[in-house]
């Protein structure tokens, strides 16, 4: 076959798409690494099975399996249901945002779930050759891995069939998954009763995350993401967060992703995403790229490491003030700040700056300094400063820069633990080393940069 030669080596200082191909490649890899052997939830409606787009979304699902996930899949059937209603000239009916489940809706809960989990099983047991499921090989299993419970007669209303999720049977769903299987969870739960239950797909997959204390929940609505007052999606939430969103939210079906995704978090799910199933790949951005795709939910508060903007100068001049005090770092005025603002990278804490390091690039030398680091007192010793500097070694190598110095008085040998070498002040670029100040004797380090995996993302 002809190739493009674009896919060849490109020009000077033009990646091709070979060698875009190859860094995109290696950037992956520390989520794979992340993501092997951890179990996930995924949990989509049945709007996504009806998607004529099904089979790639269920090609991303069997490249998670290959990659080493444990996958149990939630899926929903309501608009298979209603169409078997419809057929039956009946209809679903909803009071209080609730769905009541007469004696003929269940027949067509029962047939449409039954539907669905046959058509998810076809496309899983693909493997034609020249498709991306060639070699896959996947195991589904489902069962009565979910008991239910009737919801009752709510304000005097029966809502029949209708179920919550009583229990769920971890112990065989993670058999099943130890086995190498994909776990298949229609939204029904059986009782001891012998009777079936409509349950809601929502709410069975964050009782299923719970109970298996899965890694992450990921919830793929059919909808935009949560939008704050400016009209952008929230990349994090907080569980408090959301249950101050809930008081404006009126949209019952984002109320119910949200109200499970903040009960699953506080349960024990460490992360709970919510995505735009909409989007093509949104589940392959989401889990491999550093800045993801959707909201991330978390117990924890989110801590971002970023580039630093113009409102930050206040922030790490209140971060670097008490350094200077003490002269382990060089005063540095708000105007020097705000002038240098883009050499600056920040990590933010609930809105608060907690660490900054700068970047001094000398491009005729081929070096840059490594200025500012600090992280505030409270939060040391738990790896920020690691961060910070493994972010600055990316910035300088995206800039071209093979050596990285530092001048130090106090942080030696922070430094040397991190492969900094001791340099005489010869070996400054000549702009820098006309700057050096004599009287404050700072020792000179500095290491060779070679590139690095990043840091764990989403
Ligand atoms: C140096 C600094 C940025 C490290 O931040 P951090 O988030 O604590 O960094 P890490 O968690 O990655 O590393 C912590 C380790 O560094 C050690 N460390 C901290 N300061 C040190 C110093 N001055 N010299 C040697 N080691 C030091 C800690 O003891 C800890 O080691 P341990 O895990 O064995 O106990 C932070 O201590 C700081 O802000 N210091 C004041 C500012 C400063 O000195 N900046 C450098 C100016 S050139």
């Amino acid at each position: 076959m002809k190739r493009d030669d674009s896919e060849k080596g490109g020009k000077e200082g033009h990646p091709s798409a070979a060698d875009r191909f190859v860094a995109w490649f290696r950037g992956s890899s520390p989520y794979i690494h992340a993501h092997r052997g951890r179990t996930f939830v995924i949990v989509f409606a049945g709007e996504a099975v009806a998607d004529p787009r099904l089979p790639e979304l269920i090609h991303d699902i069997a490249l998670l399996h290959g990659l080493g996930i444990r996958l149990v899949l939630v899926y929903g059937a309501r608009p298979q249901i209603e169409e078997r209603l419809r057929l039956r000239s009946a209809d679903m009916r909803y009071i209080n945002g609730l769905r009541v489940t007469d004696g003929a809706a269940l027949a067509c809960v029962k047939d449409a779930a039954g539907g669905v989990r046959v058509e998810l099983e076809a496309l899983l047991s693909m493997g034609l050759a020249n498709s991306p499921m060639a070699g896959a090989r996947i195991r589904v299993a489902s069962g009565n891995l979910v008991a239910a419970r009737p919801l009752g007669v709510v304000d005097g209303v029966d809502y029949g069939h209708t179920g919550r999720v009583r229990r769920v049977d971890a112990e065989a769903m993670r058999a099943l998954l130890g086995a190498g299987a994909i776990v298949l969870v229609p939204p029904l739960g059986y009782s001891p009763t012998g009777e079936v239950f409509n349950l809601s797909a929502t709410e069975t997959g964050a009782f299923v995350a719970i109970t298996l204390n899965a890694d992450k929940l990921i919830y793929l609505m059919e909808r935009t993401l949560p939008l704050n007052r400016e009209g952008e999606a929230y990349t994090n939430l907080l569980p408090a967060e959301i249950d101050s969103l809930l008081r404006m939210v009126t949209d019952e079906e984002l109320r119910g992703y949200l109200s499970h995704a903040a009960d699953a978090c506080r349960s024990g799910v460490q992360r709970v995403h919510l995505l735009d199933r909409r989007s093509d790949g949104v589940l392959l951005r989401e889990l491999f790229t550093r800045d993801g795709s959707g909201t991330l939910i978390t117990a924890k508060p989110y801590e971002d490491t970023r580039a630093a903007r113009l409102d930050d100068v206040g922030g790490i001049l209140e971060l670097l003030e008490p350094l200077e005090s003490l002269g382990i770092l060089v005063r540095r005025s708000r105007e020097l700040l705000e002038t240098e603002i883009n050499r600056f990278t920040v990590i933010e804490r609930d809105g608060m700056i907690i660490g900054c390091a700068a970047l001094y690039d000398y491009p005729a030398d081929g070096m840059a300094e490594l200025a500012c680091v600090a992280v505030h007192p409270e939060y040391r010793s738990h790896g920020r400063g690691d961060m910070l500097l493994h972010d600055m070694e990316r910035r300088a190598l995206a800039l071209g820069v093979g050596e990285l110095f530092v001048l130090t008085t106090q942080t030696a040998h922070w430094f040397r633990e991190r492969g900094f070498e001791p340099s005489p002040v010869e070996s400054l670029p000549m702009q820098r080393r006309q700057l050096y100040n004599y009287q404050r004797n700072s020792k000179v380090f500095s290491k060779r940069l070679v590139p690095l995996p990043r840091p764990e993302g989403r």
